[in-house]
């Protein structure tokens, strides 16, 4: 399978952009091509302006070349992973605009939907599982995430994995760095 990897990270030497690269050699492990899409390091611009608003009244409105670009490199993938550090209890800036713009109206919602086999998100957080389960955050998380973006963009099979205490230092970073190359290397166990 070919698999999209999509990080969001401001340092692509960060623990996150490890993590990616992991999760890239995992997947090639498992004999999958993958593409790496680095949001900060191609200098992806998050804001939606006119031309990728989504036209109610129009099924077929045609979005801005850098839009496009993102909609081809999409659709030429059957899986998809999103590797991102979790802040404020959510993605990115960066990686919620990306989502803005280019799971846009009538690409991923609306008169056409993905036909992604199957997505994984994967967030690095610093705190732990009992926190987010204290407040509910592991909930209210994975309900957006999977719920109302993957499935609601047609990827019946979306999935989340968290890897916890990420400002730990010690051995968690490479305990890590082995989790994440061993969701890479499962990532299509089943399908
Ligand atoms: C702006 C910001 C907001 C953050 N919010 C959260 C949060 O809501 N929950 C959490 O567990 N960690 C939070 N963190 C900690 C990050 O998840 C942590 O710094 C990251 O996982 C470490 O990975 P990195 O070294 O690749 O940046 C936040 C960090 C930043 C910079």
């Amino acid at each position: 399978m070919k698999v999209l990897v999509v990080m969001a990270h401001p340092r692509r030497d960060s623990l996150t952009g490890q993590v990616a690269d992991a999760v890239v050699s995992g997947l090639a492990d498992a004999g999958h091509g993958t593409e790496l899409a680095d949001l900060y390091g191609e200098g992806f611009d998050p804001l939606i302006f006119p031309p990728d608003e989504p036209d109610w009244e129009d099924e077929g409105k045609v979005y801005s070349g850098a839009v496009r670009a993102e909609i081809e490199r999409l659709r030429r993938n059957e899986g998809i992973v999103l590797v991102f550090p979790i802040w404020w209890w959510s993605f990115p800036a960066i990686m919620k605009g990306w989502i803005d713009r280019v799971w846009n109206k009538d690409v991923a919602y609306g008169s056409r939907a993905l036909s992604h086999r199957r997505a994984l998100a994967v967030g690095l957080s610093a705190s732990d599982a009992e926190t987010y389960a204290k407040r509910d955050y592991d909930k209210a998380i994975e309900t957006q995430i999977v719920t109302g973006v993957f499935e609601f963009c047609g990827i019946s099979d979306g999935r989340f994995a968290y890897l916890h205490r990420s400002t730990d230092g010690g051995d968690r970073p490479a305990e890590m760095i082995a989790e994440a190359r061993e969701l890479g290397r499962t990532f299509a166990d089943g399908l």
